[in-house]
């Protein structure tokens, strides 16, 4: 089969790969029917992951049909559509059994296009497959669903959730890409009181707009004082970090109030200051966090009931599986190509051979 291979910082292919088979009882095969590229891959890509091995095919979100199950896999079956959740779980560790899945001890956890091989390929073999997919219903289309994989549980949990966000709040949202604006539309479920949008982009603010930010700024139209004018000084209550860089990270602990929430979602591969100097006697809380997916059937049932902004406002581009390399490089180039989130394969194969449920 093809993939894409990561073949260390700033270097990859779509090339020939041995076909993934099952290796373990609870392994099933997906063939992928609809893939997406996570700011996290482009993390990778920069060398902010080290633990990725060259060799490793990149990729963590998508949707597909199940070919194969192993002997122990009771849930799904060949034929059936599911979702690749970006996060494996044993369900049997200490972790699992508090639905920290993220955190899985048991070998699951954020292992696809990490520690194994990803979904940014024709087949993938995703273990511990009772708890690592879902069954899709119908009324999903693969290209909403595949924003379920990681943005929309991503930005609920460790932002919305962590972040404590609630009624009434100041919620700033540092990086407007996919999940930033995942995060801007799930906080708007606790109404709160004004959301505001930082980022370079001007597409993505714009598209912060569209899902339900209240005021945008430019990362570089001094993002502190706006804040600062719009709280009577005070700060924030909550801000959430989704870049994953150390000067956003100390912007966001800037522009939090006392006693107030920042809730760090980006992914870091370079030390940031905690300035704790101005930091001691606030009181703030600090949150960090790998998402854990408990959301994902919950998130699942609130898109097909239309609760949640789906692929027409996410989803700007769409490619073909053999057009891997072009997508990598429109969605890392966004402030040019208005990228918001990429979709790969999901128009040839979506709404064809959706088997019937049992009953
Ligand atoms: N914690 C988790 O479990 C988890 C899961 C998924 C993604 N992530 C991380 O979340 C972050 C966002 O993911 P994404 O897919 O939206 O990535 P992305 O790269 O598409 O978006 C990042 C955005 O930040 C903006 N940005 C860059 N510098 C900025 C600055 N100084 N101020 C304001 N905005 C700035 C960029 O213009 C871009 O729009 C990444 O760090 C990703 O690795 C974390
Ligand atoms: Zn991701
Ligand atoms: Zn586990």
């Amino acid at each position: 089969m093809k993939a894409l291979v990561f073949h260390g910082e700033g270097q990859k292919s779509w090339q020939n790969v041995p076909d993934p088979g099952i290796e373990d009882a609870g392994d099933a095969v997906i063939r992928v029917e609809a893939v997406t590229i996570c700011g996290t891959d482009l993390h990778i890509m920069k060398g902010d992951v080290p633990e990725v091995n060259p060799g490793t095919v990149l990729g963590h979100e998508a949707v597909g049909e199940v070919v194969e199950t192993g002997g122990d896999v009771r849930s799904v079956r060949p034929g059936d559509r599911v979702l690749v959740s970006c996060i494996s779980a044993c369900g049997r560790c200490r972790f699992c059994r508090e639905n920290r899945f993220g955190q899985c001890l048991g070998g699951g956890g954020w292992i696809l296009g990490h520690l194994i091989d990803g979904t940014q390929a024709e087949y993938v073999r995703v273990p511990f497959a009772d708890l690592s997919v879902h069954p899709l219903p119908n009324a999903v289309s693969s290209e909403d669903a595949v924003l379920l994989a990681d943005i929309f549980p991503t930005a609920y949990e460790v932002g919305v959730l962590s972040g404590r966000v609630g009624p009434g709040d100041t919620v700033v949202v540092v990086g407007a890409g996919p999940v930033g604006l995942a995060t801007i539309a799930t906080a708007r479920l606790y109404t709160p009181g004004r959301v505001i949008a930082v980022d370079f982009a001007q597409s993505r603010l714009e598209a912060a707009r569209a899902v339900g930010a209240d005021v945008t700024v430019g990362a570089d139209e001094d993002p502190e004082l706006l804040v600062d004018d719009l709280t009577n000084g005070l700060g924030a209550d909550v801000v959430v970090e989704a870049v994953g860089v150390p000067e956003t990270f100390e912007q966001c602990t800037r522009m939090v109030r006392p006693v107030g929430r920042v809730a760090n979602v980006g992914v870091h591969g370079k030390p940031a200051a905690l300035h704790l100097e101005s930091l001691w006697s606030k009181d703030v809380t600090i949150t960090t966090g790998l998402v854990d997916t408990y959301s994902t059937p919950l998130l699942l049932e609130m898109m097909a009931a239309g609760r949640l902004p789906a692929a027409p406002a996410l989803v700007t581009h769409r490619f073909t599986l053999p057009q891997m390399e072009e997508a990598y490089d429109i969605f890392a180039g966004a402030a040019g190509t208005g990228a918001l989130k990429v979709v790969l394969g999901a128009s040839s194969h979506d709404a064809v051979s959706v088997p019937a449920q049992a009953p």
